[in-house]
């Protein structure tokens, strides 16, 4: 198990804060159903923090987790595997696949599942896919022994894969969640920084840019 990142100055942190902020990928969700192995959720955590992807949903019907988002940042078990990403990570628990469905589509999110199979009517190879048209994006990862839900599939409008090419049937948790996110984020923060949101929307003459420069602390 890796330590916690060490602790830094009010004003590096408060820095580096500021500086992430233009690079988040906004109405991006990604949810995770029924995990099994907190420290898988520590893992997405800390894959969902480093690449930028807004919030973390969880769908938790063993109540592993608590309800308050102040409490679940002072988890140890959650801080330790994710690193500390939980502090900084926006994450909501959920009692029912159908109940983190209903929130999300109360919201108007456009919802995607992710699986190694096909699933349901559509099916898109992830590098294939097109992360950008929805501007409200949820994406599923499912248990780690059962994969994603069949309430889920009926409930989503596409199945992601990522090519597989050995001798066994899955990634694990952490991992598919690291490439597909990747993957999302990429794409979305490149159409992030060619076109302006709300009120001045349309394309910028000058695109943002799309990488940090990693001489912030
Ligand atoms: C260990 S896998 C679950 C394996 C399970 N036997 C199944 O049928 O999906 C856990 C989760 O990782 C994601 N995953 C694993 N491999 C994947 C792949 N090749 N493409 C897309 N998602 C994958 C899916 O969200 C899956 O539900």
């Amino acid at each position: 198990m890796e330590p916690e990142e060490p602790s830094k100055s009010k004003t590096t942190v408060r820095q580096r804060a500021d500086a992430i902020k233009p690079f988040i990928c906004k109405n991006l969700i990604a949810v995770i159903e029924s995990p099994s192995d907190v420290q898988n959720i520590g893992t997405v955590i800390r894959n969902v923090n480093a690449l930028g992807v807004e919030k973390v949903y969880v769908v938790d019907p063993r109540k592993a987790l608590p309800d308050d988002w102040e409490d679940m940042r002072g988890r140890k078990s959650l801080a330790r595997t994710s690193v500390s990403a939980v502090k900084w990570s926006f994450v909501k628990r959920f009692d029912s696949t159908d109940d983190c469905f209903d929130h999300l589509e109360k919201n108007n999110f456009h919802s995607v599942v992710t699986s190694p199979h096909i699933k349901g009517q559509t099916n898109v190879w992830l590098h294939e896919g097109d992360f950008t048209e929805h501007t409200k994006l949820a994406v599923w990862f499912g248990n780690e022994k059962r994969g994603i839900s069949d309430r889920a599939v009926e409930r989503s409008n596409a199945c992601i894969a990522i090519p597989m090419f050995g001798m066994i049937e899955s990634l694990n948790l952490g991992t598919s969640s690291g490439i597909v996110l990747y993957e999302v984020t990429k794409q979305r923060r490149d159409y992030q920084s060619r076109y302006r949101k709300g009120r001045r929307k349309g394309k910028r003459s000058d695109p943002l840019p799309t990488v940090m420069t990693r001489d912030v602390v």
